[in-house]
């Protein structure tokens, strides 16, 4: 367990601010550095809390690239549901990344499989310095879904009925959610330096508990980050809640 931190922070704010801050280090030591980034409501409040301390001069964006994990496919950039939308809302619109250094799946590739080659080919070529993850109801990873084995590298994936209906609250009805996405893949992430992973409310202590405590299993995709060789999760009060270390 010695490669994996844990914070378990009284509540989401909290969580966010421990998680722009550990950020800030990686980009106070390295300015150039490139950055695994996620969707989904659990990274909001970083993004927040990294646009403040951008607005108040502490971060410059200026030389660091950015990897999203996935995105929806097919779907058009401008939609408001694809995670292009999202990061600029969040994130993109409000600091000084140039527009180049910034990377995500292209949901309107005419060729998916060429698309997932040539995005693994660029993240080969730089490295990913820190990779901030979410972690879905069932245990996924960016879109990773539980499985009978670890999917490897960037690819093209059917999504899991559970994701499709928790996603399904960001779109008019469960119907308009894609069936489908572009996402890296296990071994993708695996060689990220680091990896930040964050959870919130009680709906995650379960599925989080057993991913870090658990047997190492594609069932719960997850549970492979306890193979890395740094890992750091933070979690609010309710996420955190079962997080005793088992004999
Ligand atoms: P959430 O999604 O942050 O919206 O809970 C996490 C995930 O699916 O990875």
């Amino acid at each position: 367990m010695n490669n994996i931190k844990i914070f378990t922070e009284e509540n989401y704010s909290e969580l966010s601010r421990r998680s722009a801050q550990i950020i800030k280090t990686q980009l106070d030591a390295k300015p150039a550095s490139v950055l695994g980034l996620a969707t989904g409501s659990t990274p909001i409040g970083t993004y927040e809390e990294l646009v403040r301390l951008y607005k108040a001069g502490e971060l410059d964006f200026s030389q660091v690239t950015t990897f999203n994990l996935d995105e929806y496919f097919p779907i058009a950039k401008a939609s408001d549901q694809s995670y292009v939308f999202f990061m600029r809302k969040h994130l993109f619109d409000f600091i000084n990344i140039p527009d180049e250094k910034i990377n995500i799946p292209n949901g309107e590739a005419t060729n998916h499989a060429a698309e997932c080659d040539e995005y693994e080919k660029k993240i080969a070529a730089s490295g990913i310095d820190l990779q901030l993850l979410g972690i879905g109801n069932n245990g996924h990873i960016a879109f990773n879904e539980p499985a009978d084995y670890f999917p490897s590298v960037t690819h093209y994936v059917k999504l899991d009925d559970t994701t499709i209906k928790a996603n399904s609250r960001f779109f008019q009805n469960e119907n308009e959610v894609p069936r489908h996405a572009l996402t890296m893949g296990i071994k993708t992430i695996m060689q990220a330096k680091k990896i930040l992973l964050l959870a919130s409310g009680a709906g995650k202590a379960e599925i989080l508990c057993e991913a870090i405590f658990g047997t190492i299993t594609p069932k719960n995709p997850a549970s492979v980050l306890q193979l890395h060789h740094d890992v750091t999760i933070i979690t609010d009060k309710e996420a955190g809640n079962l997080l005793i270390p088992r004999q």
